[in-house]
């Protein structure tokens, strides 16, 4: 049985043993990783990310009422709230799941209460997008106790505006639009500002690597919010509303009028977009070569022109672009630790894997983690038949 089958059979247990009955449903939502378009999302710009094989799940049962009552296996933790009466509680777990109830409420949504059971393999803090997993995966489980309709563009803004506005984190659309809409087998182009989508299939052959540095990103808040403040002050200074309406020609032609760091930001998202149009291409018409390309020069532009990389995921980049199976590979996420991804054929896939880990190990006296990922489909809900699986 794969791990995601036991998380599965053990949270259909556990809400037995936590609740007396048997669960009616069970929500499930992916973590994700981007192959392209870094620090381009809250500028409007393009994201090429995939949902990957993990996720969170909630199993759980419709009360009719107004209270929501969740247990986290990770936790070991119960907790219970009122949709009456919603207040910021403190940085607690819980805080995703009554931040999603509030901002689907401010949307006009009428809630119902449920208990479930929560747990979820997306590593935390590791840039693999597990908090969007549990906002999308809470949506869901919402969306099966309230019955309104499941629109993947409008909960992901409400997952977002949970995160932004309750749990006060500063992030853009991305994490929470792909594990909302991913499709399997597939990455997604999306437009940060129509929010539309493109699915763009994994280039044949090949398979996708993720390489976590095992450093965690200390005061990123910050510096994410000076990068931001910085592309807001460089469109401003070009006359439109965010950095997706310059493209490399404006850039290059006004370049002498601006000052080096506004030009090396802004400069790295104008490239980006551009870099994540053409890699949506490349792999529509299954060019790997010109995907992993691409992948690298978005490394070296986030590491020397948006400077949010770090010397371990410079290490374990370099070792997987050096490596004969590998098309290309860069830091992912908000950067200052956390994950690189990689473009690996897929027959190289093992010794790729076995020697770059190696290789890290041996320069940063680090053991990195490495997940082999499948594209998965973004957030589902599976009903259960009443003699379902629970009572198995
Ligand atoms: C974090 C944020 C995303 C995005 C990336 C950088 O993951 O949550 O919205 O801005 O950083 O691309």
């Amino acid at each position: 049985m794969t791990g995601e089958g036991d998380l599965r059979s053990n949270l259909l247990r556990s809400f037995e043993a936590c609740f007396g009955e048997a669960p009616e449903w069970v929500a499930r939502a992916p973590g994700r990783v981007n192959l392209i378009g870094e620090h381009t999302d809250y500028n409007d710009g393009f994201v090429l990310p995939m949902a990957i094989d993990r996720g969170v799940w909630v199993v759980g049962r419709s009360r009719g009422d107004r209270t929501v009552s969740v247990y986290s296996l990770y936790f070991d933790d119960r907790r219970e709230f009122e949709l009456d009466e919603l207040d910021r509680g403190g940085d607690e777990w819980i805080e995703y799941v009554r931040g999603v109830a509030w901002a689907l409420g401010e949307r006009g949504h009428v809630l119902s209460g449920w208990e479930g059971v929560t747990a979820g393999d997306v590593p935390v803090g590791a840039g693999l997008s597990s908090s969007a997993a549990v906002e999308m995966a809470t949506a869901r489980a919402f969306h099966a106790a309230s019955g309104f309709r499941w629109d993947p563009r409008e909960m992901a803004l409400a997952g977002q505006r949970a995160e932004n506005e309750w749990v006060g984190v500063n992030s853009g659309i991305m994490d929470q639009m792909i594990s909302a809409s991913g499709v399997e087998g597939h990455a997604l182009l999306i437009d940060c500002r129509s929010l539309a989508t493109r699915a763009v299939p994994l280039p044949p052959g090949t398979s996708v690597v993720i390489l976590d540095t095992s450093t965690r990103r200390g005061l990123v808040g910050s510096a994410y919010n000076e990068r931001r403040a910085a592309c807001e002050e460089a469109a401003r200074f070009f006359g439109v509303p965010a950095l997706r309406d310059v493209d490399v020609a404006t850039l290059e032609a006004r370049a002498a009028e601006m000052d080096p760091l506004s030009l090396r930001r802004a400069r790295h998202v104008v490239t980006e977009n551009q870099r994540t149009l053409d890699a949506a291409e490349a792999m529509a018409r299954g060019d790997a070569a010109e995907v992993g390309r691409l992948m690298n020069a978005s490394h070296a532009s986030l590491r020397d022109d948006f400077e949010v990389s770090r010397r371990e995921l410079d290490v374990i980049v370099e070792l997987a672009q050096g490596h004969a199976g590998c098309h290309g590979a860069r830091m992912t996420g908000a950067g200052f630790g956390g994950c690189a991804v990689a473009l690996v054929d897929a027959a190289a896939t093992e010794g790729f894997v076995r020697e770059v880990a190696a290789g890290y190990e041996a320069a940063t006296r680090l053991h990195p983690k490495v997940y082999v990922c499948a594209a998965s489909e973004g957030a589902s809900l599976e009903r259960l038949a009443e003699t379902g699986p629970a009572a198995r």
